[in-house]
């Protein structure tokens, strides 16, 4: 026999430093997923609000990943299989998310079943810990739990209009989560759902084409720069240009911001894609794709601040996905690279700003100075991976110079292949919006600013005729 005293408190089960980090690395690995399954299915979802969501969702996710990996790490340092051998079941479950056939049944699995799921994950959690012991576990989960409750929140409507068919889908993943013991394990486990009508669909690809929401008019190209042959559009964009540079530039900036979105999908698409990158390749690449979510949001909101009706007038491109979601998806983030630095170096955005301030529109100035801060942030981003992918040195910059050049005739040669398309003329649109743009002009004393700015083109001939 030995002698001790009592033990100062009770400490529920299950809650040491092992188990802990145990159920936080399972928490991390299906964060990382569902960010994953996100940026997958924001190629394939149209409608633009629910594309917005979804955007900066998968940022969100990102973030909520990271705070639990770094949590991981924290408890047993240097524990360095934080990003090896994730649970499989963990995987298995999450990697059903993107199988749906529907929008409707992709959000109804994430916002009605996973991410529900998630939230009691994490308040069983918490209702468990030891708030003194394990405090910067419960502070980092009790943010995530309030940005999960808010998406969820955020996408009830588009919920609420769920065909009943959705059912089906949720109550195999609802099975499926019960067979893995949940997200923590802890739960008694039930059999695999493998009878289930649901079951046993294929892997989800990133789609070859994208379809823009279809509340507008199919349209391949946004703005005449892009489209050489396009003559009656640069026409009519030169009649919005005849009445004021200044005005020229406020409804280009709208129309161009609202268009990025392009610039999203390719990030989610490369983020998708690319397996066993370092963990901030993600991380970068989930911010990225909000980021240009986010600019496309500003002009979305620019034109809609405007009165203007955007499906009705504004053209909703889909040139650049076209033309380059054939392409590995290191060269399509080159070619996106390609852009933004040249934007950077040529001085574009400043030169924006300046028109934009001459024209005494502060919330068109104000996206341009924001965006033009992310932008920069992006061009380190792209530096940084395509270094790190295609290697850093003399072959890796010939590597990177040729990926771009051949991205940039491609681009080039999917505008003369569809030189003759229905949707690759502009002119309807912009000698429609001339007329409700004139009637909006007014008169402001003139600064005298000498206004000459070019945009950045991946076929630079264009310029030449603008
Ligand atoms: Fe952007
Ligand atoms: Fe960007």
């Amino acid at each position: 026999m030995v002698k001790v005293i009592p033990a100062s408190r009770a400490t529920p089960e299950h809650t040491r430093v092992n188990d802990a980090s145990r159920v936080l690395k399972r928490f991390y690995v299906a964060e990382r997923q569902i960010m994953r399954v996100l940026a997958g299915w924001l190629v394939k979802t149209s409608p633009v609000e629910i594309k917005f969501q979804i955007a900066g969702d998968l940022w969100q996710t990102s973030r909520n990943a990271d705070a639990l990996r770094t949590r991981v790490l924290e408890l047993r340092y240097p524990r360095r299989d934080v990003d090896k051998k994730y649970d499989v079941d963990v995987m298995a479950f999450t990697a059903e998310l993107p199988k749906a056939e529907s929008l409707a049944e992709f959000l109804a699995g994430v916002y009605d079943v996973a991410l529900p799921a998630l939230v009691d994950a994490y308040e069983d959690y918490l209702s468990r810990a030891d708030a003194l012991n394990d405090a910067p576990t419960v502070y980092a989960i009790r943010h995530i739990v309030a940005d999960k409750r808010l998406q969820i929140e955020r996408m009830r409507d588009a919920l609420h209009n769920a065909p009943e068919t959705v059912e089906r889908w949720r109550d195999y993943l609802r099975r499926y989560l019960a067979s893995i013991g949940g997200y923590s394990g802890m739960a008694d486990k039930t059999p695999a759902p493998t009878d289930h009508p649901c079951a046993g669909r294929p892997e989800y690809a990133i789609p070859l084409t994208t379809q823009r929401d279809e509340r507008f008019r199919p349209s391949l190209y946004h703005l005449p720069h892009e489209n050489k042959y396009d003559k009656a559009g640069a026409q009519a964009w030169k009649r919005i240009e005849s009445l004021d540079k200044r005005v020229a530039m406020q409804v280009w900036s709208a129309i161009s911001h609202f268009n990025e979105i392009w610039a999203a999908e390719v990030p989610a698409s490369v983020l998708y894609e690319i397996h066993e990158q370092p963990w901030d390749f993600y991380l970068d690449l989930a911010r990225w794709a909000w980021d240009e979510a986010r600019h496309s949001m500003m002009g979305f909101r620019a034109m809609q601040g405007w009165g203007w009706n955007v499906p009705d007038l504004i053209p909703y491109g889909r040139s650049q996905y076209l033309a380059m979601a054939p392409l590995p998806p290191a060269q399509r983030l080159a070619l996106l690279y390609y852009y933004e630095e040249g934007l950077l170096r040529s001085g574009t955005k400043q030169t924006e700003i300046k028109i934009l301030e001459s024209a005494g529109d502060d919330g068109s100035t104000h996206d341009m100075d924001y965006d033009w801060a992310d932008e920069a942030i992006h061009v380190s981003y792209g530096f940084k991976w395509l270094k790190h992918l295609l290697g850093d040195d003399n072959a890796g910059q010939a590597e990177l110079k040729r990926l771009t050049d051949e991205a940039r005739a491609v681009m080039a040669d999917f505008v003369t292949a569809h030189k003759d398309h229905p949707e690759a003329t502009l002119a309807p649109y912009f000698d429609k919006l001339y007329g409700v743009v004139e009637a909006m002009t007014f008169e402001i004393p003139d600064d005298g600013l000498d206004i000459s700015w070019a945009p950045v083109v991946a076929d630079e001939s264009v310029l030449q005729e603008l």
